[in-house]
């Protein structure tokens, strides 16, 4: 059978493809469980310092879970699927390499969830994401009903459930859940140049910044702070600190393993 996740690796950058396009890349266990084996390589890789996630076909970044394998899932089936997809998105969220979703079309429920576990977000203008679990009676099951209010705020986090509408790229770009919008035949550019500018730094220094970024959001202001002050001494054992500050010096660039 054809795999479901298409990887290819350009340098340090890798290009992660959700391949189910005859259903819009909607998410079954499959797709999901193998998504979370590829991403589990590429954590392991130390030389992928960026990953671009990106759907195949010229429509969707990914539709969502899938409504077909859902329907007459059981309460306990339906646990195992939703733990199946939080694994996988925990897996992209705690990614070493930073992680860019390029969304070049639908991106909904389950799609806009793992858009959002992605540390940046790229849409063309062709883009529509939003979360419609509402019209089928369910909520967000792959960690949607928190990461969403933790970019865009409460209210229009509730509002988007609400109401189920999709967002185009713009409106998207307005509320924070999207950081940059480029036309359709321009996004993966826009995405590799970002990547190439992300490669030429630490890659060590930006896993433990962002480390440090997203458990501090889930801590006390003080107890963030320090962790800070832990993970900046820490960055004093290691290569990178050294290479940087004496290629600055030296007035030459840095290189980075
Ligand atoms: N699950 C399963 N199959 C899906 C799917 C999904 N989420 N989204 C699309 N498909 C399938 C369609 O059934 C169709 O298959 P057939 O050709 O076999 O009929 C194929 O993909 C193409 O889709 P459409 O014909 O519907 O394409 P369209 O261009 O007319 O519409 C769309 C595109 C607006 C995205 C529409 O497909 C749609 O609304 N999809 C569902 C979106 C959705 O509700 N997502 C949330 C799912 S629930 C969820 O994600 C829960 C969670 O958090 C865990």
């Amino acid at each position: 059978m054809e795999p479901y996740i298409r990887c290819e690796e350009r340098g340090p950058v890798a290009l992660v493809t959700l391949s189910r396009p005859e259903a819009l890349n909607a998410l079954n266990a499959a797709v999901l469980e193998e998504l979370c084996e590829v991403m589990d390589r590429l954590d392991g890789r130390r030389q992928v310092k960026v990953v671009i996630l990106t759907g195949a076909g010229e429509k969707a970044f990914a539709a969502g879970a899938d409504i077909a394998a859902m329907r007459e899932m059981t309460p306990e089936a339906a646990a195992a699927f939703s733990r199946t997809g939080h694994r996988t998105m925990d897996k992209v969220a705690s990614m070493r390499a930073v992680t860019i979703a390029a969304v070049n079309g639908y991106a909904l429920g389950g799609g806009c969830e793992l858009a959002l576990a992605c540390d940046i977000r790229i849409a063309s203008t062709r883009a529509k994401m939003g979360i419609p679990e509402a019209s089928l009676g369910v909520i967000p099951g792959f960690g949607g009903t928190q990461r969403l209010p933790r970019l865009v705020g409460l209210s229009r986090a509730i509002e988007l459930l609400a109401t189920g509408r999709p967002c185009g790229a713009e409106e998207c770009r307005e509320m924070g859940l999207v950081d940059r919008v480029a036309e359709p035949e321009g996004l993966m550019d826009a995405c590799m140049e970002l990547a190439e500018t992300i490669s030429r730094n630490s890659a060590t220094a930006i896993a433990h910044g962002k480390q440090c970024m997203r458990a501090g959001l889930e801590r006390e202001l003080g107890e963030a702070l320090e962790l800070e002050q832990r993970v900046f001494a820490m960055n004093f054992t290691e290569a990178d600190q050294r290479e940087g500050m004496s290629a600055f010096l030296e007035k030459r660039p840095a290189a980075f393993r």
